[in-house]
């Protein structure tokens, strides 16, 4: 997106998100929104863009329907309650956002819109709370296409921000389990990677888990390629 002062405020990893909705999107769906900064973003900067604000909670949404009276905004629709079903637009160019949430409701929300007739071809913006690989791993049962991989790191925290379409022109790029987004000597992703190594460890210990093992050994083979010196 090109950038205008805008008034909606971004944080580091909202202007992130915010920075990777292609230039082309003619409906964004800002899902599970909250504040609903990024699709305020989005109305502020692309006159001709739809947008859809989804969240579950009547309050919020209340909250975000005064605020968009206040700031005058058109061309947008609200849809309260879980994005598993909310209601989607036919449009050429859709991009769906879905950030900040734990990854069961994720893939819930993701297999719900990849089988709409009007998103099945968009663009999706996906950063899990928590446990991206299971989300990886889904992505990649589901054969779709990754289309760009990146991180942000806020408040020592880092998020990994994955994009992907269906690929329904036969275009095919796998989503990796580990992520290809790692950097060679970068102390933030190798301290995520740690994170995560340690989160499955202890996941690990005393079930013995195979799966849990396997997901340890990916992210450590991960940290191992990006600590080594070059
Ligand atoms: C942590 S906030 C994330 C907000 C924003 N997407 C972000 O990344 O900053 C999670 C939001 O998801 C909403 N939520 C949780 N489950 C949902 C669901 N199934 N459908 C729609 N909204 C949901 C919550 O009400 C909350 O506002």
């Amino acid at each position: 997106m090109t950038e205008k002062t805008l008034k909606t405020r971004l944080g580091k990893r909202l202007k992130a998100l915010f920075e990777r909705i292609p230039a082309e999107t003619d409906c964004f769906y800002d899902l599970c929104c909250d504040h609903g900064a990024i699709g305020r973003a989005v109305l502020e900067q692309r006159e001709r863009c739809h947008v859809v604000f989804n969240d579950i909670h009547p309050d919020i949404m209340a909250s975000l329907a005064n605020l968009l009276e206040r700031f005058q905004a058109e061309n947008y629709r609200l849809a309260i309650g879980p994005a598993q079903q909310a209601p989607s637009i036919p449009a050429q160019h859709p991009t769906v956002l879905l950030a900040g949430i734990g990854d069961e409701q994720c893939l819930e929300i993701l297999n719900y819109f990849m089988d709409q007739d009007a998103t099945r071809h968009a663009h999706y913006i996906i950063s899990p709370a928590t446990k991206v690989h299971n989300v990886r791993k889904w992505l990649r049962s589901q054969n779709t296409n990754l289309l760009h991989e990146s991180t942000v790191t806020e408040n020592k925290r880092t998020y990994e921000i994955i994009e992907v379409n269906r690929g329904l022109d036969g275009t095919r790029c796998e989503v990796d389990l580990f992520g290809h987004c790692w950097e060679n000597g970068n102390p933030q992703h190798q301290n995520h990677l740690a994170k995560l190594i340690a989160f499955y460890a202890a996941q690990q210990k005393g079930k013995l888990e195979s799966y849990s093992k396997a997901v340890v050994d990916g992210y450590q083979l991960a940290l191992k390629k990006i600590s080594t010196p070059s």
